[in-house]
């Protein structure tokens, strides 16, 4: 079996990022070659640990998986306790090494709870959903949510390892697929417009580990070069402006993230194009990658003003509003300010392009 292996460069060491098919049954090789001691807990959720976490456990040798609540509501310090309390009982130390099996919530979670208990233990990563593989588990970013807001609460704490089984993303529910595809496309325009081919053919088992790979190389090589995300980092919120607004616009109940990303990515691509900063036809070629991703949940009742004052909250502003991220011919152009009256006119765009049947005709009005 083929393996990909990308290394993320990070101040507090390399570590790998192994991709491949069937690679949960061969954990305990990739630990040895990690050089990792056997895990001390492998903690998951009530949906992926019966699907997968069992199987990996007895073919590698873990625990038993601990199986927390589903769903982004139980991304909460509650759940760190819970995990820190299981920890101390199971007589864990400052040596001994955690797994996170599951999406970006488990990931985000555990390697948080691995952040903070005892100051900080060594945790690995078992992303089981596309946006996991792509982006939550790549990175070092972990966290949890408060009342007031997503991920307000969270360290700095990179994985020793991460290990994307590829087979994991037969179970995933279609939505979620197409909504961590979002992402690829995202990540295919800031650094690697060949794959958005990738897009055009039906997923085989070596496609998706292409694909996951391919997008996996582009987040890595930004997070590379800016850990902390004071410059070049920024290339990878293409889309997540206008994504986040129309998440907490409509109470972060009718979009999955990568979904409210994929419309983020049509009102960027809609902006540039009327500030000259892409040739109509690269802004064709990304919305059209964008309707290929799949169906949207719709806007054509989309609230103009109230995603207008979300943006006003957006958490990468600073005095003069958010800095945006928008598309050009070859990549992302970073920080540019864009007036009110634009954003508004985006909006508006896209909602009559909703009205009008879906994201492919998103890039229309303009034209
Ligand atoms: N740390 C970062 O840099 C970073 C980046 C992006 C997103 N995130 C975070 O990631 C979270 C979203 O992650 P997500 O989209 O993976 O959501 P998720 O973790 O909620 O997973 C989505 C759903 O799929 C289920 N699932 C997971 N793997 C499965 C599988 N293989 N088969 C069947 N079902 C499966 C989950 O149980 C859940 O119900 C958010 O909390 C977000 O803040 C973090
Ligand atoms: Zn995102």
């Amino acid at each position: 079996v083929r393996v990909d292996r990308i290394t993320v460069a990070s101040e507090r060491g390399p570590y790998q990022v192994v991709v491949g098919h069937g690679l949960l049954a061969r954990l305990g090789e990739l630990f040895d070659l990690a050089g990792l001691p056997r895990p001390s807990s492998l903690v998951s959720n009530r949906t992926v640990g019966p699907l997968h976490g069992r199987s990996a456990a007895d073919a590698s040798g873990l625990p038993p998986p601990l199986e927390l609540p589903d769903g982004e509501r139980f991304k909460r310090w509650e759940q760190v306790e819970a995990v820190s309390n299981r920890w101390l009982d199971d007589g864990l130390h400052r040596g001994s090494l955690v797994v996170a099996l599951g999406g970006g919530v488990v990931t985000d979670l555990v390697g948080f709870a691995a952040a903070v208990f005892e100051r900080g233990i060594p945790w690995v990563a078992l992303p089981t959903t596309l946006l996991a593989m792509v982006d939550a588990a790549v990175g070092g970013k972990t966290g949890v949510n408060l009342d007031r807001g997503k991920n307000l609460v969270g360290a700095f704490w990179p994985p020793r390892l991460v290990v994307a089984d590829v087979a994991t993303l037969d179970t995933l529910p279609r939505r979620e697929l197409q909504a961590g595809l979002a992402e690829v496309v995202k990540a295919a325009w800031v650094g690697d417009h060949g794959l958005l081919e990738l897009l055009h053919r039906p997923p085989s088992p070596e496609g998706w580990q292409q694909l996951v790979t391919r997008a996996v190389r582009v987040k890595v090589a930004v997070v590379s070069a800016d850990e902390r995300e004071t410059g070049p980092r920024q290339a990878l919120n293409l889309g997540h402006t206008v994504g986040h607004a129309l998440e907490a616009a409509t109470g972060f109940e009718r979009f999955l993230h990568g979904e409210a990303v994929a419309w983020g990515l049509l009102a960027a691509t809609s902006l540039s194009r009327r500030r000259g900063l892409i040739s109509p036809r690269a802004a064709d070629r990304l919305a059209d990658a964008v309707a290929r991703v799949g169906p949207l949940p719709p806007l054509h009742d989309l609230q103009v003003e109230g995603v207008l004052a979300h943006l006003a909250h957006d958490k990468k502003r600073d005095r003069q509003g958010p800095a945006w991220v928008l598309p050009t011919d070859d990549g992302v152009v970073l920080g540019q300010r864009v007036a009110q009256d634009e954003i508004r006119d985006a909006l508006h765009r896209l909602r009559e392009a909703s009205a009008a049947g879906g994201p492919a005709v998103a890039a229309a009005p303009d034209g």
